[in-house]
């Protein structure tokens, strides 16, 4: 019999990547209700998971260290906690059935067939979709670990390949730079192997969160499996392409098999809004976009947001919208009204109703920062730049020079598409662009850096949480008018 000193109830949604301390099992995700305690040897029930995809190979470095729950009861299903089961944590879901059929070819690894009927019996699937294309998250080193690089070494050693297109997340540094920026050579190593991994599996190194902008683009209605959460609320949000939130391991597995279980996201009726917010503020840079997400996911952090009052919203400031949502909840589908595609949706019996203004939004702005010191690092790029906010950037940049080390962020392939003489002149004004990377997944910390400024709540939050250093956060207007000086 379990006693009942050995159940942890958790009362909110817990984030297995930056919540959980690895080593110990205590929670230490701030304002948690539960903060302090331990899911180390116990029966851990709770709502569902939060924030990052690479949530899964945080239950990997736990049953690494010995501090993993002895079985996790779910509220609803979630494939980032569910992937627990591929390293011996037994997970439930309450209410859950017998899993349907799945026949696959001989050459998906059987584990991968085993995991992907658990977790259609646990979430109550009706069956499975072919997949057109995946994303795979938890690619730096500084997420995953050696638990993460065993796990992706011992596939390849195996011979495990992918059958789809797929894509994968940012590394922890520039590959082509990573000396440049400061990375230790220790760390270098290891995630050289990480990306050496995924390719022999056939993942391409697009090392990228905005797998759109660079060729993974699914079509309106096309089932596909992604990780990375703020990719995943764009491809459903503004794409009208179908996913649900998928655990960086879970991303793999299907990756290999093809196909994923089909519920949640997969199906039209769970897409209907269940939250109304109507938005009493004009919204005037990304940053605002992406603390809206981060209220909305904080207050209901498994919603379907129907967003009206926005006038416009850019791609840019979706893709920080959806990122926002993701990173302080679950969110991976939003609407707004006259804008996505889907907008046009009935909304769910009962759907809640909000109303958010400039004040809430001045909140949460201040509860992420967390100092009034100067920077020693400012950043660019969560989710990575667009080459429309490269050019923006550029252009305030003219006849400015940074006065702090000034770095952004994007893909690869976007910086293969710009200027030489605009990259030059960013370089010369003192801005660097890294490829591959990102100001999260580095180790900022380990390269010396203690405070980071940021325009983008997402960033605001793991910098913190995940990276242990002081923020600031304002938008990229204010951030080049306080940290550059003329040039001259
Ligand atoms: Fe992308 Fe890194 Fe932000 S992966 S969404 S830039 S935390």
């Amino acid at each position: 019999m379990t006693e009942k000193k050995d159940i942890l109830r958790l009362t909110a949604p817990l984030s297995w990547l930056d919540g959980v301390d690895p080593e110990t099992g205590v929670v230490t995700q701030p304002g948690h209700p539960q903060f302090g305690q331990s899911v180390a040897g116990r029966v851990v029930r709770m709502p569902h998971s939060v924030g990052s995809t690479v949530g899964a190979y945080g239950l990997f470095k736990l049953a690494r260290h010995g501090t993993a729950p002895r079985e996790i009861i779910l509220e609803r299903p979630d494939s980032v906690t569910i992937s627990a089961e591929l390293v011996g944590i037994p997970v439930r879901v309450l209410g859950s059935a017998e899993a349907p059929e799945l026949e696959v070819d001989a050459e998906v690894p059987e584990e991968f067939v085993r995991f992907l009927q658990r977790e259609a019996s646990l979430a109550g699937a009706e069956g499975y979709v072919r997949v057109r294309s995946v994303h795979i998250s938890g690619v730096s080193y500084t997420t995953i670990g050696e638990a993460g690089l065993e796990f992706l070494e011992g596939l390849a050693e195996r011979g495990v390949k992918v059958r789809v297109l797929s894509t994968s997340n940012p590394a922890g540094m520039d590959l082509s730079r990573w000396r440049d920026m400061g990375v230790p050579e220790s760390f270098a190593e290891k995630q050289i192997r990480i990306v050496n991994a995924l390719k022999r599996m056939g993942v391409l190194p697009t090392l990228t969160c905005t797998p759109y902008l660079v060729g993974n683009h699914p079509a309106p209605g096309e089932h596909v499996c992604w990780g990375e959460s703020s990719a995943v609320a764009f491809a459903n949000s503004v794409l009208g392409a179908r996913t649900n939130r998928e655990g960086s391991v879970k991303a793999i597995v299907a990756a290999v098999a093809g196909l994923t279980p089909a519920y949640g996201m997969h199906s039209e009726e769970n897409r209907r809004p269940t939250v109304l917010v109507d938005v009493d503020k004009e919204l005037e840079d990304t940053t605002e976009f992406s603390l809206l997400g981060y209220l909305v996911g904080e207050l209901y952090p498994h919603a379907v947001p129907l967003l009206k009052g926005v006038r416009n919203a850019s791609i840019d400031e979706m893709k920080a919208l959806g990122a926002g949502g993701a990173a302080s909840g679950s969110i991976e589908l939003f609407h707004i009204e006259g804008i996505t595609p889907e907008h046009h949706l009935e909304p769910a019996d009962g759907a809640a109703r909000l109303s958010i203004g400039k004040e809430d939004l001045r909140e949460v702005e201040d509860r992420l920062n967390t100092t009034g010191s100067s920077p020693d690092l400012v950043t660019l790029g969560c989710p990575h730049l667009s080459l429309s906010e490269i050019w923006h950037t550029w252009s305030l940049l003219r006849g400015r020079r940074a006065s702090v080390p000034f770095w952004l962020f994007t893909a690869r392939t976007t910086l293969s598409q710009l200027p030489r003489d605009l990259v030059r002149e960013l370089e010369s004004a003192g801005v660097k662009l890294y490829a591959d990377t990102c100001m999260v997944v580095a180790p900022l910390r380990e390269m010396g850096f203690s405070v980071v400024a940021t325009n983008s709540a997402k960033a605001a939050k793991y910098l913190r949480t995940l990276g242990k250093l002081e923020v600031i956060l304002m938008p990229v207007e204010e951030l080049v008018e306080k940290f550059t000086v003329p040039a001259g």
